[in-house]
């Protein structure tokens, strides 16, 4: 089900917000909002409203990129419903693993500000482009020279953003040591199924109820985060017919 389903009325702003970023990707699934927040319809689009402000932010974003010599805003698809758990959940402690030029951070860091309270961790080891222009065997998520992983984050949402650079196989053991709690964690960095398991198994001993689990790219994973659900005794909850999983531990 998409956003055009059901009531409307959150949609011109979504729209506005999707017209700035440059790609109709973004359009946010609300039927994957209801699948791992089980809050009903009217409240997911009365905070999906809110990011009618974020134009400016939005074409900031659109715009580095374009400087950056990508022509796509994203790597990661679902920028906004990043924004709407955070609002939706209230999440304190948000980790995540793979930032590249931080389109999933920028939208976790929004919701925070908005929220006036909470933190965003963030691990990446960056890939580096060789030259000024994006060789054609070079991978999009790498970053451009003279640029650090969260290039495209404007300045004013990194203020207490929690920043690592680095592997998460060493990092990722070390932030969750450091926490007492997940509300939210994102395994955006390294899609194979033994990084994928080793993650996810690394974060569950500070994950509560109710705390969300978001895992991207899994064609490459296998059943890792299959498994990991069944574990936890959730439900994998899939973004349209994406390969953007997540669940909310019961
Ligand atoms: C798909 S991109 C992340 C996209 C990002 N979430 C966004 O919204 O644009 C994956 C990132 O993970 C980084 N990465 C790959 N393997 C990693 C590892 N073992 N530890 C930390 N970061 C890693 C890559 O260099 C890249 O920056």
């Amino acid at each position: 089900m998409s956003a055009s389903s059901g009531s409307t009325r959150h949609r011109a702003p979504t729209d506005r917000v999707v017209r700035a970023l440059g790609d109709r990707r973004a359009v946010p699934n609300i039927a994957w909002l209801e699948a791992l927040t089980g809050r009903p319809r009217r409240e997911i689009e009365r905070v999906l409203r809110e990011c009618g402000a974020f134009v400016s932010v939005e074409q900031s974003i659109r715009a580095a990129h374009l400087r950056g010599g990508r022509r796509f805003y994203a790597q990661f698809r679902a920028p906004l419903e990043l924004y709407a758990l955070v609002r939706l959940t209230g999440a304190r402690e948000i980790v995540e693993t793979g930032v590249s030029s931080g389109v999933s951070s920028a939208h976790f860091l929004l919701g925070l500000r908005r929220n006036r309270r909470g933190r965003l961790h963030s691990i990446d080891q960056p890939m580096v482009q060789r030259s000024t222009r994006l060789a054609p065997d070079e991978s999009v998520v790498a970053v451009p020279p003279g640029a650090t992983s969260g290039w495209a984050v404007p300045a004013p949402l990194r203020r207490g953003w929690d920043l690592r650079i680095g592997r998460s196989e060493r990092l990722l053991p070390r932030l969750v040591a450091e926490l007492d709690r997940i509300d939210l964690f994102l395994h955006d960095s390294r899609h194979t199924p033994a990084h994928l398991r080793f993650e996810l198994d690394t974060v569950r001993p500070k994950l509560r109820s109710g705390s969300i689990v978001l895992a991207d790219n899994t064609t490459t994973t296998g059943r890792a985060f299959e498994r990991f659900a069944d574990r936890l005794g959730a439900r994998v909850a899939r973004r349209g017919r994406s390969d953007l999983v997540g669940l909310r531990v019961p």
